[in-house]
Order: structure tokens, then sequence, then C-alpha cells
């Protein structure tokens, strides 16, 4: 069996790093194709690096442009190569332009395409990765859906064939990340943090980095009583600078970090604030409470027992949750999952494989 991959953005590496061992363990053939929809080291080669992975057989290089010409060029760059390399399985990860791309470029090929993280929703269709998700589950031959809501949205949609519950692979390294961790890591010590005394901020999806957004956001963060540590995405970057964050107040800025020193700050974290959709999962698996930035989450058992609140951009709300004590209750759902994704994806995959060729 051959498959290729998508990869373009930073969840979509850690994911893919975990998938890449059990493909290589199973001895299935892999060639990984990166879009470049992140680019720089911080962003894209440093993940490569630490979770040791195989560097991309193709690099597209596509870059940043709208949401049209980005997905577009990814497209058009990424059909020769699936035609050349003629692969059993094209593999998607998640809801980004790359996993659009990669998708409809596959599906058009009569090559059969895997999503992994299937089913999933937030209902707004405002969200660019919504109509991602959406698409791509209607073109996908094989679903590896984290839980049970998933499938059951997908089934609402009349998906019904190759759908398969196999738990989330950030979740899973996300556990073998913190098993290995030292006491007290070397990054606490560059910011000058104490354990559980601050919170960990992450802000790039496209509805909060407008300025009517954002402003009541930071507003938000700057009455938390305590530090915030806040990684500034490059599309953050200019309205951070603009609103003057860490001039004065209790924030510090810093650039994008690597994967490891971000699930280190989300283990010490007391709180994480957050719109991206692995940081709300990595902070519940590293026990630490997570404030969405947002009004709905497409993770909702992070909801149950307080674990993770939604406080969208309202000042008093992120104020109130942002450093909030950790609740006594477990965590449910995908949360307590046996780990065992990525062999679960194979074995599926594997199994699937006996799928009437498309051409
Ligand atoms: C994308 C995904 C989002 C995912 C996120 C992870 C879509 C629609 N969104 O959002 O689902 O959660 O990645 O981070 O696919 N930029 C740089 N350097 C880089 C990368 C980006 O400067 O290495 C800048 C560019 O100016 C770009 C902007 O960041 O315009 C946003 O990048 P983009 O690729 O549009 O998506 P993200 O916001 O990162």
């Amino acid at each position: 069996m051959k498959v290729l991959s998508v990869v373009g953005a930073r969840p979509q590496f850690v994911k893919a790093a975990v998938l890449s061992r059990a493909l290589a363990r199973h001895g299935i053939q892999e060639c990984s194709v990166h879009t470049g929809q992140h680019y720089d080291d911080n962003m894209s080669d440093v993940f490569y690096r630490q979770l040791r992975m195989v560097a991309p057989a193709y690099m597209l290089d596509v870059g940043s442009a709208g949401h049209g010409a980005q997905t577009g060029e990814m497209m058009r760059r990424l059909e020769p190569i699936v035609e050349a390399e003629h692969p059993d399985w094209v593999i998607v990860y998640g809801d980004t332009n790359s996993t659009l791309a990669g998708a409809l470029v596959a599906a058009k090929a009569h090559v059969h395409v895997a999503h992994v993280e299937a089913g999933l929703r937030s209902f707004n269709r405002a969200m660019p990765e919504e109509i991602n998700r959406i698409v791509t589950d209607h073109v996908a031959d094989a679903h590896f859906v984290p839980g049970e809501n998933a499938r059951a949205q997908l089934q609402r949609e009349g998906i019904l064939e190759h759908v398969y519950v196999v738990g989330d692979l950030m979740i899973d390294l996300a556990r073998e990340v913190l098993a290995q961790l030292p006491a007290r890591p070397p990054i606490l010590d560059r910011f000058g943090l104490e354990s559980k005394r601050y919170a960990l901020a992450t802000i790039h999806r496209a509805s909060n980095t407008e300025k009517e957004t954002f402003t009541p956001i930071v507003a938000g963060l700057r009455r938390l009583p305590g530090r915030v540590l806040f990684p500034v995405h490059p599309r953050t970057r200019p309205l951070a600078e603009a609103l003057g964050l860490g001039q004065g107040d209790n924030i510090t800025l810093s650039e994008p970090l690597p994967y490891l020193e971000m699930i280190a700050l989300q283990r010490h974290a007391c709180g994480v604030l957050t719109d991206s959709g692995g940081v709300q999962k990595e902070a519940l698996v590293a026990g630490t409470p997570c404030t969405t930035l947002r009004e709905e989450t497409e993770w909702v058992e992070s909801l149950e027992g307080g674990w993770n609140v939604l406080a969208g951009s309202d000042p008093e709300r992120i104020a109130g949750a942002g450093m909030r004590p950790a609740p006594e209750t477990p965590l449910g759902g995908i949360f307590a999952c046996d780990s065992g994704c990525a062999e679960r994806i194979v074995r599926a995959l594997l199994e699937t494989a006996r799928l009437p060729s498309r051409r």
C-alpha cells in the first residue's frame, strides 16, 4: 500500500508525525507533501526537527494568500504530484485550506481520500475551517472520527460507511510528551515563570484577529490576576503591536513556540486561553483548565465538568474564567479514550484498502 499525506499547517505536522510512525511500522509506503501554508522556521521546520519527522518529499511553497488563491494554488501544484505518485490513499488532516486542497485534488483524480479528524462541526459557517471540514467529509472515502459525537454528526449528514472511531492523534502525542517532561522544564526559566502561577494564551482565528474582537479579548487578558504568556501567531502580530501588548501590562509576548515547549507550558500554566482547536485538547490532557475565546467549540466533550469554558471575546467572562481552579470531576469522551489512535487508523486503512478502485 502507498499513501500520500498532505500537510501544511502546525497542527497537521503534529498529527502526521504520529501517524507516519505507525505507517512505517506496518511497512506502508508514505510520500508526504507540504503545501507551504505555514513556512516560517518556528511555524514549520522546528516541528519536523522536534518530532523527528522525515522531510516532505514535495514542498509546494504556496505561502500566504486569500482563501481562494491559497487553496487554488495548492490544488494546481498538488494535482500533477497525485497523478505521478498514484497512491492508494491521500490522507488529509483536520480543517485547514491544505486539507481542502488535498481532498479535492485526490477525489477528482479518483484517488481514495482518508480524512483524519472527520465529523467535527462548530455549526458556524463563518469559520473558513467549518467549510473545509464539511466539504472534506463529503468527498472522503474513509472517515477517522475521534469519538461518538463526530460519528453521530456524520450519520446526520448521511455519511454512514467507512466511519471509524479511532480516538485522537494529538491527545496521544501530548500524553507521550507529558510523561517525559522534566520536573521543571527549562522554558519556564526562559520567561521567569512559576509553575501554576501564570496563564498561557494563543489567538489566531480569523474572526479574533480583527480589531473589534481582538481589543476586548486583550482587555480580558489584562484583567487576569496573574501573568499571561502569549506566543503570537504571525497573523496576530500586527494587531498585538498596534495595541501595545506587553508594554506596562501583565502580558509577555513571544514568537510562536515549538511543540515540546508548548506542551510544557500548558502543563505548568494555571489556565490556558485559546481559540485553537488543538490547544483546547492539549490543555485538558495536561490537566489545565481551558478558556476558549470563541462562542462555540467542536470539542463538545471538553465542556463537561467545566474543564473548558466558552468566553467568546467578552472581557468579563475571560477575566472571570481564565485562571479558575481545575475542576475535580474526571474528563470524559475522547479524553478518556485509550491511546493507540494511529494503530487503529492504520488497521482501518488496511481493511478499507479492499475498496474497489475509483479509476
Ligand atoms: C491555519 C488554519 C487553521 C489552523 C491554523 C494553525 C485555515 C483556513 N486555517 O490558520 O485551521 O488552526 O492554521 O495555526 O487553513 N504566516 C506567516 N508565517 C507562517 C505562516 C503564516 O507569516 O509560517 C502568516 C501569513 O501572513 C498568513 C497568516 O499568517 O496570511 C495566516 O496564515 P494562514 O495560512 O492563512 O492560516 P492560519 O491563520 O495559520
